[in-house]
């Protein structure tokens, strides 16, 4: 199995977690979300054909139970949530190409040829269960991971001791093969820290896992193909979801093989988009897709994704985010305030991937003011200098005042970006913009100017920050599409360039527009709490 390939790959297929449809969109889910369009957008703009997966997780305990508490069935509740979510993911600007909802009749078909496959493999058995059950992550615990006072040790929730009769997969039988796996493939799991965690993990051995709930106790769910009486344990459902979008299952066309076809020489199963190239994840999900996930598909004889990413989580000052506390932070609240593109571009240029990162106010407007400081103040001194001292209109100039400082910059970009360092590959960005204002210090157009005997300096003053601009609106693009299209276009391109393009282009004889500030100031006031 290959690991990350660093060359620009010609197809990739990203996805998101499915949210829960039981909660409004938070920072949390915006971030996940954010992280993967930027890679998707970078994957686009070098021209490989992306297939960007989001959705929402719509069956199981949880759901069922804040239906109940609306008043209203599951499915309203999935409906509305999902409409909520689409919603959120329109107006932040979220560039998927496939939004799965687990309560699709396809999806819940492929689940049931899924774990028909597993069965018929002899890899599911039926016992008598007894254990520690968390309605809150919707799993069991052993006793050994019970917080204090019999909590859950995630969310800290109280458990129920619970026995009843439930389907299980062989997990125990892929634990040698995984640990191989993870061996061999030191990238899978990014970053190192929690490939070190996983590993620790399987050092104990691996239970078998619970793969049914009984109808008894819970009815939103799929059905069992060969039990009636139990639905598919809601994780299982859900890691499938990945499965079923890419379009490599057809129960219904091939109801002898299952449609479990062969892998094509592009190393894709029978055309379609599975194995997946990245799963996003948080840390707080990592052993289901680390572990359950991939011994499932070892267990169907399914390649395996390429590569896990797991970040970090978004505390509020020093305190875990959590609607109990009421200190959840909206998202689309801060994205009335600052603008779509200063909330995408604050999350992915603090959080370090895969670190915890805390929001804060006051970072909020620190990260805002460097964007308007150096991005929104180059275009503007920029553009107006091109529209005072040269009629509005690029003039040529010989590519040599900023050209080293931009091809150090767009290399050490396209690395973080490979290597999934978003926030550094933006603070290469970022570092372009500063040396690029520190040229128009050095250079002191204002003085070439008065000079007409300097004229041929000025231009070439001018011709660099209008091709370092256009360079810049191709690095920003993947976090702030729409800032970054508005910046090309003022520049008199049509849109923003491919970054190869972007590097060497002068749009010599193009009427630049000034227009407004891109990064308006914003009062510090206007950010709650700051
Ligand atoms: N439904 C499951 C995922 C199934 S995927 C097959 C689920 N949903 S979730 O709605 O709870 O949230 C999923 C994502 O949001 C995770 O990646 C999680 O880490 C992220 N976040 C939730 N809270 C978060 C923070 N406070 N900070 C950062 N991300 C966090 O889990």
């Amino acid at each position: 199995m290959t690991s990350s390939p660093r060359s620009t790959p010609d197809r990739v297929y990203l996805t998101t977690p499915i949210y829960y449809a039981s909660g409004e969109p938070h920072i949390g889910h915006a971030y996940t979300t954010f992280l993967a369009d930027a890679l998707a957008r970078y994957h686009r703009q070098a021209g490989a054909e992306v297939r960007f997966l989001t959705g929402t997780d719509e069956h199981g305990q949880k759901i069922q139970e804040e239906a109940n508490r609306r008043g209203i069935t599951p499915q309203d509740l999935c409906d509305q949530m999902a409409g909520r979510f689409l919603d959120a993911w329109a107006e932040l600007d979220i560039s998927h190409d496939r939004f799965i909802r687990t309560t699709e009749a396809g999806h819940k078909a492929v689940v049931r040829a899924f774990v028909q496959r597993l069965h018929d493999r002899g890899h599911i058995y039926a016992a008598e269960y007894e254990g520690w059950y968390s309605v809150h992550e919707e799993r069991f615990f052993t006793e050994k991971e019970l917080g204090p006072g019999n909590t859950d040790p995630i969310a800290g929730r109280p458990v129920e001791r619970i026995r009843e009769k439930n389907w299980f997969f062989r997990m125990s039988a892929f634990q040698e093969p995984l640990i191989r796996h993870i061996r061999e493939n030191p990238d899978w799991i990014f970053p190192e820290s929690r490939r070190n965690e996983v590993l620790g993990f399987l050092q104990k051995p691996l239970e078998d896992l619970s793969i049914s709930r009984p109808r008894t106790r819970l009815e939103w769910g799929i059905p069992l193909p060969f039990d009636d009486d139990h639905v598919t344990y809601v994780w299982v459902d859900a890691l499938i979801n990945y499965l079923t979008a890419s379009g490599a299952i057809h129960p219904e066309a091939e109801p002898g093989s299952q449609g479990f076809d062969g892998v094509d020489e592009s190393g894709r199963l029978g055309g379609s988009w599975w194995p997946a190239d990245l799963h996003l994840t948080g840390k707080d999900i990592l052993t289901t897709h680390a572990v359950y996930w991939p011994t499932l598909l070892m267990g169907v004889g399914l390649p395996l994704p390429r590569r896990i990413l797991s970040h970090g989580w978004w505390v509020v000052g020093d305190t875990k985010m959590s609607k109990s506390l009421g200190n959840v932070v909206d998202p689309m609240a801060l994205k009335e305030k600052a603008g779509t593109d200063a909330l995408r571009w604050y999350l992915l240029r603090e959080m370090p991937t895969g670190s915890d990162a805390s929001y804060t106010p006051e970072r909020f407007m620190t990260r805002y003011d460097e964007l308007a400081n150096i991005i929104g103040n180059l275009a503007s001194r920029a553009l107006s200098m091109i529209e005072r001292y040269r009629g509005g209109v690029i003039p040529e100039g010989p590519d040599t005042g900023l050209s080293a400082e931009t091809a150090a910059a767009v290399a050490s970009f396209h690395e973080a970006m490979r290597e999934l360092r978003v926030n550094e590959a933006l603070g290469h960005a970022m570092d372009l913009g500063r040396a690029a204002n520190g040229y128009v210090e050095t250079r002191e157009p204002w003085a070439q100017a008065k000079d007409p005997a300097r004229a041929a300096e000025l231009d070439e003053t001018l011709a660099s920050l209008a091709r370092v601009l256009l360079v810049l609106s191709a690095l920003l693009l993947p976090a702030m599409p729409a800032r970054m299209r508005e910046l090309a276009q003022r520049l008199g391109a049509e849109d923003v360039p491919t970054l190869e393009e972007a590097h060497g282009i002068l749009l010599a004889g193009s009427g630049v527009e000034k227009g407004l500030p891109l990064f308006p100031r914003l009062e510090w006031g206007e950010i709650d709490g700051a």
